[in-house]
């Protein structure tokens, strides 16, 4: 089968090569997912450049990507939840990592039906986003009235993260640039900060959650603009110690200053890592279904162009998902 590889570490355009390779093998609590579209993330362009070669080891040259749609075509003995011809979606776990190539196997823990009333280019752009989304706010325990800062709201994540916390009821800010504003407030934003002309430290106080989508500064910032007892969740900022032992990191400490601006607001911080997880796809499933959320593409890419999808994902301006139709 064809399938777009990593075959170095390095630039985009120097990494990335199609490859004649073996249909993955499916074990028996896997499905074969005969792909029709996938999509990239940050993390993506991130395993090409080898920054997270130590964190997440891979072979080379490996099969790139997690998400996915496509169809069942084949299903491991163990596997009693999908049949063959089912429409499904999934983030790919690390392990069987590959999903731009003609098929995926996946283990079916990690796979949800595909919601009913969009396209399969529209389900390949939510798993790894959808679910970050979703496991930053659950983890942060979000709720109606909460009042909620979601930077990057143009974003992969943030534009899936805007409608799941208005879904639950909270009132939401979110950041992003002028051009996006419009079409960000239409996906439920109660106030939309432009950073290129507004400051969103003036705007937002005593919030009950900070969604730092951003890292560096924003991370530290995040406790001037939480309430005492308030909730940082981060997808780019420092581990937490908990989140450093998964990594095998058992002697990491949270860094001084993060330490200090959590023991003065009595806050919490949280490192999140987004888990595969077939059940929130399902959760997803429902809110597509029922209207709550819909799915943001930038752009869809034919499988041969593949390469420049990555270049678009690099720009770091993608305006909602980067997705790739493979048939
Ligand atoms: N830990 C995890 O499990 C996990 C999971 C998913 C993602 N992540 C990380 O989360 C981050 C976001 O992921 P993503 O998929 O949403 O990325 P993305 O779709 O590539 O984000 C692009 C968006 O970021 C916005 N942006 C850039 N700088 C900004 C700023 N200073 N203020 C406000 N918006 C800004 C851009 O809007 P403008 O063009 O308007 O600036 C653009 O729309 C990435 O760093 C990714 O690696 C982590």
């Amino acid at each position: 089968m064809k399938a777009l590889q990593i075959v170095k570490y390095g630039e985009i355009k120097d990494s990335l090569a199609f490859n004649e390779v073996s249909k993955p093998m499916v074990h028996a609590n896997d499905v074969l997912i005969e792909v029709k579209a996938a999509a990239i993330n940050p993390i993506d362009k991130l395993i090409v450049l080898g920054y997270l070669k130590d964190m997440l080891p891979i072979p080379l040259p490996s099969t790139l990507a997690y998400d996915v749609s496509g169809i069942v075509v084949e299903k491991g003995s163990g596997v009693s939840n999908f049949e063959i011809g089912d429409l499904v979606y999934s983030r790919v776990p690390q392990e069987q990592m590959g999903s731009i190539a003609e098929f995926v196997a996946v283990t079916s823990a990690a796979v949800s039906k595909k919601p009913g009333n969009i396209t399969f280019e529209e389900a390949a752009g939510l798993p790894l986003a959808g679910l970050t989304a979703l496991q930053s706010l659950e983890y942060a325990g979000i709720k109606a009235n909460d009042k909620v800062l979601i930077h990057a709201g143009s974003g992969g994540v943030g534009s899936f993260a805007i409608q799941y916390a208005k879904a639950k009821g909270a009132y939401v800010y979110t950041t992003t640039s002028t051009d996006n504003v419009k079409w960000v407030k239409e996906l439920g934003a109660d106030r939309v900060i432009d950073y290129k002309t507004e400051d969103y430290k003036k705007i937002v106080k005593d919030a009950d959650i900070v969604f730092d989508t951003l890292g560096n500064n924003y991370t530290l910032e995040a406790f001037g603009v939480i309430k005492k007892g308030g909730k940082v969740v981060s997808v780019v900022g420092p581990l937490d110690e908990e989140s450093a032992k998964m990594f095998g990191m058992a002697d990491y400490k949270l860094p001084e200053e993060l330490t200090k601006l959590v023991k003065d607001r009595e806050a919490t911080y949280k490192y999140i890592f987004m888990q595969p997880n077939g059940a929130h796809l399902g959760e997803i499933k429902s809110l597509i279904e029922d209207d709550k959320i819909k799915p943001i593409i930038d752009k869809v890419y034919p499988f041969s162009e593949s390469v420049e999808a990555f270049t678009h994902l690099a720009s770091g301006r993608a305006k909602g998902k980067i997705v790739i139709k493979i048939a």
